[in-house]
């Protein structure tokens, strides 16, 4: 076996359900549920584990919906040494207790993480649908293992998922086969690793990283047998696979709050620093510089146009920096939802920058459309947080974010960081091109170098989003408004209350509201006003008046240049030039969305539905 020394990428090695395995020396189900417990940030639906019981020579399973600590209570029947254990995100089956894994079929036991696109043929194909006690496509997959099984394991499962149109990693067991887990895998990931007492596989090195320094990622289309004297590994063919082991990064590996109650609010406290880095390691006499990153200027020198194409906050981003690109650049940039993007006859060419964006780097709506937009001969660059991750390696040129892991499912230190380097991007842009010279593109990153001071300063004073806060707590619904670059911010605002609060939010560019939508407002609607943009603050204050004159509790967000005393409920901001103001108004107002969500006692880091990684269109 060789041995790498490797930076672990932690969101490399994640997906959206949760895997663990053990066999070894010492009861199986609470490593299991152990494991399960550190991988439930992923997904949370339901839980589920099954052991090998050596008296009766069979898996036993407990599954539920509901978190681990529901399954805990079920678990006290389960008494072996070798074990398999799933945490769920709903994609085939309602959340169910019966649409939890492990699944059992004739024989075979499985956890599964991926999704088997021709399931429905397979379950006509093998007549098992009166047989099947789950709406999953994993439990098809069960049955088709099941079926191929004449005895040989390792067989069966290459037999049968050479039949599988999709992704997986599955954990396999066998009733016939005692103390013995398979693994297998394509695109799903799967991490081993071993100790004195015995083996363990998950999806997610969080789950195994406590009991050894060194792991190996299973490699796609290989079967894992694994006992508690470590794994034997092979292709579909039966050659022996000699395994890669890496070494955990152990300061990535500490999965601490560092005393905070949640994540969320521990990755809004970090964001100075990582701001600052991401910004600061990239300039050079003031002058941003790419060269680190290996980004060549002509990808800047020859486009002449831009599309950013991304999800959700990652997609925000883009839209402030299509405000900040074409301001600056005068080059037209469109902002495309990747999911869309495919769909939409999207005009690119050997012309047209495409720059990918994405925390997690595995969001399969954004790989798709950075793939498609290679195939059409794009100029392409992503703007990824994680390391070695499917989008920076499909992409031909990446800029990394320096927001590190980034563990709570609403992103915020990922977001200001992508905002960061849209700041760098679009100063060097006009660099090279010539719409600003030296003195004006290092007064740029002057300006630019003070937001990890005024964030600074917002989290410094974070008591007073706290008590304003308080107004939204019984709140139905809110209105977001502003004008310019302060509604892209917004739109981002909005997102981060829906997704952990609850309260359901709409973003809209104040002057557009009164075509429509200010139907909606009616005495004590909470309605939040951005007011950073100078150009455009007299008319935003028309806005605000519009809709307090309809009952709207306002609570407004301005920058301290355009404080008044028109407003009672404020939060002042810190003065920077109209363009920079974007990130630390994202950030006060994350700091309200993260507020409003603990103090509704809701799980800030695990809002309901939802999974920090999206592996599925
Ligand atoms: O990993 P990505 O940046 O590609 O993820 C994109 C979105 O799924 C993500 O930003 C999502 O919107 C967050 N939950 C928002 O907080």
């Amino acid at each position: 076996m060789s041995y790498d020394n490797y930076t672990y990428d932690i969101e490399r090695l994640v997906s959206m359900c949760g895997i663990m395995g053990y066999t070894g020396c010492s009861q199986a189900t609470g490593i299991l549920l152990k494991g399960l417990k550190a991988l439930e940030y992923r997904g949370y639906d339901s839980a589920g584990i099954s052991v090998f019981h050596n008296d009766f020579n069979e898996c036993l399973t407990a599954k539920c919906k509901g978190r681990v600590d529901a399954l805990k209570n079920k678990t006290d029947d389960l008494k072996g040494n070798t074990g398999i254990g799933h945490t769920r995100w709903a994609t085939h089956g309602s959340v169910s207790d019966e649409n939890s894994h492990p699944h059992k079929f004739g024989r075979v036991t499985l956890v599964h993480n991926g999704i088997i696109e021709n399931y429905e043929t397979l379950k006509n194909t093998l007549n098992v649908a009166h047989r099947l006690k789950s709406q999953t496509d994993s439990e098809v997959a069960c049955a088709l293992i099941d079926r191929c099984f004449n005895g040989n394991p390792r067989q069966a499962i290459i037999d049968a998922v050479k039949k599988l149109e999709g992704t997986y990693a599955f954990a396999v067991m066998f009733d016939t086969v005692p103390n013995t887990i398979y693994a297998v895998r394509n695109v799903s990931p799967i991490v081993c690793c071993k100790d004195d007492d015995g083996a363990y596989i998950a999806s997610d090195i969080m789950a195994i990283g406590d009991y050894s320094d060194e792991y190996f990622v299973l490699p796609e289309f290989s079967v894992a047998e694994i006992t508690k004297d470590g794994f034997d590994v092979t292709d579909f063919e039966g050659n022996k696979i000699d395994v890669k082991y890496q070494r955990l990064d152990w300061d990535i590996k500490s999965n601490s709050k560092c005393g905070y109650p949640f994540y969320m609010e521990k990755e809004i406290m970090e964001q100075p620093e990582v701001i600052e880095k991401t910004i600061t390691t990239r300039l050079k006499d003031g002058v941003p510089d790419f060269s680190k990153d290996y980004v060549d200027d002509d990808i800047f020198k020859k486009c002449k146009s831009i599309s950013i194409v991304a999800c959700g906050t990652a997609m925000h981003s883009g839209l402030i920096g299509k405000q900040l690109i074409e301001n600056n650049c005068s080059i037209p940039v469109t902002v495309h939802m990747a999911s869309e993007f495919i769909y939409s006859s999207p005009i690119i060419d050997d012309n047209t920058l495409v720059i990918c964006v994405s925390q997690s780097g595995e969001t399969i709506d954004t790989l798709e459309a950075l793939k498609y937009a290679k195939s059409q001969g794009a100029l392409t660059l992503s703007i990824v947080n994680v390391r070695g991750s499917s989008i920076s390696r499909e992409s031909d040129n990446v800029i990394y974010t320096d927001a590190g892991p980034e563990i709570a499912v609403a992103s915020t230190k990922a977001y200001t960081t992508q905002v960061a380097v849209f700041y760098l991007i679009t100063a060097r842009l006009a660099y090279v091109r010539g719409m600003l010279n030296f003195e004006g593109v290092t007064s740029f990153t002057r300006e630019l170098q003070k937001i990890p001071g005024a964030v600074k300063n917002i989290l410094d004073r974070r008591g007073e989003i706290h008590f304003l806060s308080g107004a939204m707590l019984s709140a139905e619904h809110t209105f977001m408004i502003g004008r310019g670059i302060d509604y892209p911010a917004l739109l981002e605002a909005s997102l981060k209350l829906k997704e952990i609060s609850y309260v359901h939010s709409e973003a809209f560019a104040s002057g557009e509201l009164k075509h429509g939508t200010i139907a909606l407002i009616t005495q004590g609607t909470p309605v939040i006003a951005l007011m950073t943009q100078q150009y455009l603050a007299s008319k935003q204050m028309s806005n605000i008046k519009e809709v307090q004159s309809r009952g709207a509790e306002v609570i407004a967000f301005i920058r301290s240049s355009l404080d008044t005393d028109e407003l009672d409920s404020t939060f002042v901001l810190p003065d920077l030039d109209d363009e920079f103001m974007p990130i630390p108004a994202v950030v006060a107002l994350q700091l309200l969305a993260y507020y409003v969500s603990s103090d509704k006692g809701l799980d800030v880091d695990k809002p309901r539905n939802l999974a920090k990684v999206v592996t599925v269109e």
